[in-house]
């Protein structure tokens, strides 16, 4: 199991090319609005595990009670913050052939039921929290299964690594196979259990997880609204669902909602969506829908892999720049298929290659950075290089094998001056050919998780 390598109590001094945001960047052509490169610089890091601060190599030496870890012309960036992921869907990924419902039904629903058993739950749970580290990922809003005991072996898991963790039970109470129906007293009842018990605790927050419309009942519904009113506000409960994925859900939601006046409406009625709300997908939503994100505060998990590999759909994020509602980017695994955010977000690009607008590196890196960690109320704790932000950190080798290291090699050579954004030609080619292969190391709160790319 991946541990931290030691307890430090030292303060720590990183050697590497830093790369954050300090604001949104544009859409459309990079600019360098919002984005800080500070190559060769040292980041400093305080023995409780929070930045301190950071100076050029150039001009500065740690002095001797700091311990140095020199990782100069490697690239050091924010933990990556994975905002929708299913942590029992390891079993499942890859599997062949079926769009949505489908494949709910034939591999999802039974490789979840095997979660009820709560030593294999707890494995599960190590092994995905362990993966996610291995991928550069420090922090995830994660779905378990309808079992608590599947909630509190991530809650366990997260503890003992240290992790920024998002997850609650799964609510599912009708269209379901047996053993993965809950009801809605019960259900209640392990949500307020885990809320009393985990939210706020170390880095631990629960999430309201609704699977989706359709395996809920309207007064479970309504239940899950109550709880997200109950425990509201700054530092509250989270809530987490999925949301027009799939055109026969879409349809299907539709009959069993009549009243709504759309998917995402069912959610608002029952007081669903709120700033803590994170929504899976929204590839099939309106004008008015996005209106609704926007005025709301909820959230766009965005999920290209997934979207591109059940064939649900090709997501459209100019529309939610131009309304102006947020969106994180989430593997969505299994529907996705890899836990790299990097891939993810090569996968975003040809997303919005296929509506024929080219995402640019700085908007995709901010908003599996960031964007996210404000968009889950977290920007003081993650997703940057701030001074007091908590030291989840990825170190990333800029290229891996010969092919990415050729391309580097140009990127950087007398040719690079030729493109006219110099800098974002390298990390976007860094960003399309990496993966976890790249990873160097991986820290939570300034420590060297061991084991998460076999150090
Ligand atoms: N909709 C309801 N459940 C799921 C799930 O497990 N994965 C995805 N991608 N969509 C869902
Ligand atoms: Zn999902």
């Amino acid at each position: 199991m991946m541990r931290p390598a030691m307890t430090r109590t030292s303060q720590l001094a990183l050697r590497a090319d830093l790369l954050d945001f300090t604001a949104a960047p544009h859409w459309g052509s990079p600019t360098m609005h919002g984005v800080r490169f500070r190559p060769d610089h040292w980041l400093l890091i305080d023995a409780d595990g929070r930045i301190a601060g950071a100076e050029p190599a150039a001009q500065f030496t740690p002095g001797p009670d700091w311990q140095q870890q020199d990782h100069r012309g490697q690239l050091l960036l924010p933990g990556f913050i994975d905002t929708h992921v299913h942590a029992p869907q390891m079993d499942v990924i890859a599997s062949w052939g079926a769009s949505l419902l489908e494949w709910l039904e034939t591999y999802t629903f039974p490789a979840e039921q095997r979660y009820a058993d709560p030593a294999l739950a707890a494995e599960g749970a190590a092994r995905f929290l362990d993966a996610l580290l291995a991928h550069g990922t420090t922090a995830a809003v994660v779905f378990p299964t309808v079992h608590r005991a599947s909630a509190e072996a991530l809650f366990e898991a997260a503890t003992q690594r240290g992790m920024r963790l998002v997850t609650g039970k799964v609510l599912m109470d009708r269209h379901a196979p047996e053993g993965l129906r809950d009801d809605v007293a019960g259900a209640q009842a392990d949500c307020e259990a885990l809320i009393q018990r985990w939210h706020g605790r170390g880095r631990n927050a629960c999430a309201v997880t609704v699977r989706f419309a359709v395996t809920s009942t309207p007064e479970q519904l309504a239940m899950a609204g109550a709880l997200c009113q109950r425990y509201s506000g700054k530092g509250g409960v989270y809530m987490q669902t999925h949301v027009a994925e799939n055109r026969d859900e879409v349809a299907w939601v539709a009959r069993l909602f009549p009243e709504a006046r759309s998917y995402l409406d069912v959610y608002h009625r029952a007081g669903l969506l709120h700033e803590r709300a994170v929504l899976a997908h929204g590839i099939w939503l309106d004008a008015h829908d996005r209106a609704l994100l926007r005025d709301t505060g909820a959230h766009i998990a965005h999920s290209p892999s997934s979207n591109l590999f059940l064939g649900s759909g090709l997501f459209d994020w100019p529309a939610a720049i131009d309304t102006g509602h947020g969106v994180s980017i989430a593997t969505d695994v299994g529907g996705g298929t890899s836990l790299s955010m990097t891939r993810t977000l090569a996968d975003a690009y040809k997303v919005q290659a296929l509506r024929g607008t080219p995402l640019n590196a700085w908007v995709a890196l901010h908003a599996a950075t960031r964007g996210a960690a404000q968009a889950l109320g977290l920007g003081h704790e993650i997703g940057s290089l701030e001074p007091g932000a908590m030291a989840d950190l990825a170190l990333w080798h800029w290229a891996q094998g010969p092919v990415a290291a050729h391309r580097d090699a140009v990127a950087t050579g007398a040719a690079a001056g030729l493109a006219a954004q110099p800098l974002h030609a390298r990390v976007f080619a860094w960003l399309t050919l990496a993966d976890e292969r790249n990873l160097a190391a991986t820290y939570v709160a300034g420590r060297l998780m061991k084991g998460a790319t076999g150090m």
